[in-house]
This record gives C-alpha cells, structure tokens and sequence, in this order.
C-alpha cells in the first residue's frame, strides 16, 4: 500500500549554516518522536552535501527541489540529476507551481526531468496544482488532469516510483488553505485519472501529498482524509518544531 510522507519545501531559505542546523533539529526530533509516515527535507542545491553529511537518508529522505532537463555540459548554472544523485539525495521536487510560473517550466521539460530523475534512482516528488482564476472558473479539475497526463509517456513501472504533490496555487504561502473535503476531492480526481491510464493497483499505491499553507493545526484534519497521504510543506518546514507538529499529525 501507498506510503505516508511529509516532505519539507526549504525553497530559497537558509544558509548553508543555517539548514545544517535545520536539518539537524529535524534529524534528532525524527529520532526522538515516535512516527508514522515518511520524512523527507528538499533543500537548496548548495546545501545538499553538508545536510546528507549529517543526516541518515535511510530514516529522514534527503531531496532536491529542481533539476535540468539535461544530462551534462554547456548549461551554465544547470544542476543535473546525475549530480543531484551524487550527493546523496534521494528525492527531487519537479513541477513545483513556482518553477512553472516564475522559470517557465512545461509539461514537456518536466516529463523529461521525471525521466533524468528516474534513470538517476532519484524519487521525484511531481507538483501539480490550478491557480486561483482557474479554482473560480472551475476549470480546474482539467487543468490538474493535464498536468498529472503530462507524465503518462512514463512505463507503469516509472509511473510507479513517482510522489504526486497536489498545491493549489492560491493555497501557496498565502495562508488561504484548502478545505480539507476539496483537498479530498481533487486527490480522489487525481487517483482516478491515474487508474484510468495505469490500472487501480498503480493509483492505490500512488502516495498524493497535499501542499499550501499546511500547518500542525490543519494536518490532521487534512491527512485524515482517505486519499490525502501527506504534505508538501513550505513556510511550516523551516522551524523543526512546526515541521514535526505536522509529522505528528499522523500518529
Ligand atoms: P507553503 O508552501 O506551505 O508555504 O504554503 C508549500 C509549497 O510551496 O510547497
């Protein structure tokens, strides 16, 4: 059956000194707190080799938050899979709402990262999400159907490695979050249009984490919902206390 994970976002945040610190309160917390789902921290490229340095990846998951699309050579400031892999990680978030909208990541390109991902041995954690115009003019089932069908050239057996992170851009950071019965809605949707392509098997065991504005006090009452497997989290990750209030949520 599917795993639960809470997966933190650092995004932009800390220096390296600070998220060895980070990484470190989280690490020692893990080890002290009984818990029930997955724990990943995706940090920024720099900070990789320091934070693998001090965590063990076998019980805290270690990841990007990006790749290239391409294997090597004349990209200038681009970071492989290849390398991401060799620091140690073991996760990498693609697709996130603000690559897409800030850096103009497509469908195209991600398919493509999912794969360096893959041939890498990397876990990619696959964002999808619609933006707020697309909420109110209630396009926005087709739209995350598009975005997750973006990876439907994948095998069933790729397809099966990959973490699906459902962030409804309006719920990013602006402390607006979902309810958790749409949360529930859009992930059972999501499910759906996995089996319909992979099978229900493949789907099931699909973990789809929500994202936004996801805090101890709401991920409870968001992971209780039967297809919610966990969080992407932000803001809330970058203080090992609020991060481990929502691992909690889970015991
Ligand atoms: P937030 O961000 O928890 O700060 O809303 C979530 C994300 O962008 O992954």
């Amino acid at each position: 059956m599917r795993k639960n994970i809470v997966a933190g976002n650092w995004k932009m945040n800390t220096t390296v000194g600070e998220g060895v610190e980070l990484a470190n309160e989280v690490a020692e917390a893990l080890n002290n707190t009984p818990h029930n789902c997955e724990v990943v921290i995706c940090v920024p490229f720099t900070h990789l080799v320091a934070v693998k340095a001090v965590v063990d990846t076998d019980t805290l998951g270690l990841g990007a938050e990006n790749c290239s699309e391409h294997d090597k050579g004349a990209y200038t400031g681009e970071v492989s899979a290849e390398m991401v892999k060799s620091t140690g990680a073991t996760h990498v978030i693609l697709g996130h709402s603000e690559r897409r909208l800030y850096f103009g990541e497509n469908n195209e390109q991600l398919l493509t990262k999912t794969r360096k991902a893959l041939a890498n041995g990397l876990t990619p954690i696959f964002c999808v999400g619609e933006v707020l115009e697309e909420r109110e003019n209630g396009t926005y089932n087709d739209v995350v159907k598009g975005q997750v069908e973006a990876l439907f050239e994948l095998s069933p057996e790729d397809f099966s490695k990959i973490v699906v992170a459902y962030e409804p851009v309006w719920a990013i950071g602006t402390g607006k979050t979902a309810t958790a019965d749409q949360a529930q809605e859009m992930h059972a949707h999501i499910r759906n249009v996995i089996a319909e392509k992979y099978g229900k098997e493949i789907a099931d065991n699909t973990s789809i984490l929500y994202g936004g504005s996801c805090k101890p006090t709401n991920a409870k009452e968001l992971f209780a919902k039967p297809d919610v497997d966990g969080g992407l989290i932000g803001g809330a990750a970058l203080k090992a206390d609020s991060f481990m209030g929502i691992v909690e949520a889970f015991n």
